[in-house]
């Protein structure tokens, strides 16, 4: 079976390493994600062990669409009764580009007139569509007028890990903390810190990594869980897929420290850390404050930036030079301010070009001599 293991951009080149750190077959490079081969238990393991996709589908069929006679007719090829009967809801998302076809809700209805069509003249009854929490989510993609259907493996989003119930102004996404920590170089056994840590993402993500604790784990149910063709059989392997998983989560755990000057986010990111399982040390400290303790240690972070964390004119330059005092440490950090890129006075050892959200940004990676 082939999977695509969607990435967002920029971190495509950590989820490569990822996979195939993990193990995972045929792992190849694309932008957008990472295709990787598999028995269908492959696609499972993934969405319960990648700290960086941010979902994992399944290629059901590629296939030309130049019209919408084509289309109907290739998506109802498709056997979907083994994914999904009348009493199952789906939902339908479409893209499109370079194609006849253009506009991606017509492509969706489509997609779902021949999906329900086919269950219809099986059963005599049709699935229903929820937008918000269905059962089977299919993904169409028309590019150069060929059609690739996939089907939808995570549920909701992997970055949604569920320890963090709470969050401050401007969280980063997990999945995001976690490809830093991989672009950081970060090995697992030197201490890290974040100095800025919001909601503490990093310093989880961080923890949870060291301690080999599948980021999935936390998770009830995957959207594979709710599949027509999942039986009692496969909850079964489920099952030990993820009691391998927790036996496997005893990774040694450097010590890690997250500060903020805010001692109410801080409360936010001890409760998620506590949800997560993780003993981080917390402190109260002004970046401006901070001081080299001796050791060597990674400082990753991602500093305020635009509209919701507005800062003092000159915090980027306070920044810079505190993070010049930090000797013999790695500093790295995901800004899309160049006031703060240009604060640090020494040349990056790396940079690596990501999205936020929408806000294009880079993260910077320093070696403080
Ligand atoms: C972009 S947010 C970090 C978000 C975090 N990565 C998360 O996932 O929740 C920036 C953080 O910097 C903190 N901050 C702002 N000024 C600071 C200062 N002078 N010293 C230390 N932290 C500061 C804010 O309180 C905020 O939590």
């Amino acid at each position: 079976m082939e999977f695509f293991a969607t990435a967002s951009s920029g971190t495509e080149k950590a989820l490569q390493s990822e996979l195939i750190e993990l193990g995972f077959k045929s792992v190849r490079f694309n932008r957008g994600g990472i295709p990787f081969l598999g028995e269908i238990e492959e696609g499972w393991r993934a969405c319960l062990c990648s700290r960086i996709a941010q979902r994992i589908q399944l290629v059901l069929k590629r296939f030309p669409a130049s019209n919408e006679r084509e289309l109907y007719d290739g998506v109802k090829n498709i056997d979907w009764k083994p994914f999904l009967t009348p009493e199952h809801t789906l939902s339908i998302s479409a893209f499109c580009h370079s194609s006849n076809m253009t506009h991606s809700g017509y492509i969706a209805q489509k997609v779902k007139d021949a999906i329900v069509d086919q269950l219809r003249e099986a059963h005599g009854a049709r699935p229903n569509v929820d937008r918000d929490d269905p059962d089977v989510r299919v993904f169409v993609f028309i590019g150069s007028n060929k059609a690739t259907v996939y089907l939808d493996l995570s549920g909701e989003p992997l970055f949604k890990r569920g320890y963090r119930l709470e969050k401050g102004d401007a969280p980063l996404k997990e999945t995001l903390a976690a490809a830093m920590l991989m672009y950081s170089e970060w090995d697992r056994s030197v201490p890290l810190w974040d100095p800025m840590c919001g909601s503490g993402t990093i310093a989880i993500e961080a923890g949870l990594w060291a301690r080999n604790i599948p980021p999935g784990i936390f998770k009830e149910r995957f959207g594979f869980e709710r599949w027509a063709n999942f039986d009692d059989k496969s909850a079964g392997k489920m099952r030990l897929l993820r009691g391998e998983g927790r036996r496997n989560a005893n990774g040694k755990m450097p010590k890690i420290i997250a500060s903020d000057s805010d001692p109410k986010i801080l409360e936010t990111a001890k409760a998620n850390a506590q949800r997560a399982g993780l003993k981080i040390s917390f402190r109260e400290d002004r970046i401006e404050d901070i001081q080299a303790d001796g050791g060597r240690r990674f400082v990753i972070t991602n500093p305020p930036f635009g509209e919701r964390c507005g800062v003092e004119d000159d915090f980027y330059r306070k920044m810079g030079a505190a993070f010049s005092r930090l000797h013999g440490c790695r500093v790295a950090f995901l800004s899309s301010n160049p006031l703060a890129i240009r604060s640090v006075p020494v040349k990056e050892s790396k940079v690596v070009e990501m999205k936020n959200g929408a806000i294009d940004c880079f993260f910077s990676v320093y070696d403080i001599l």
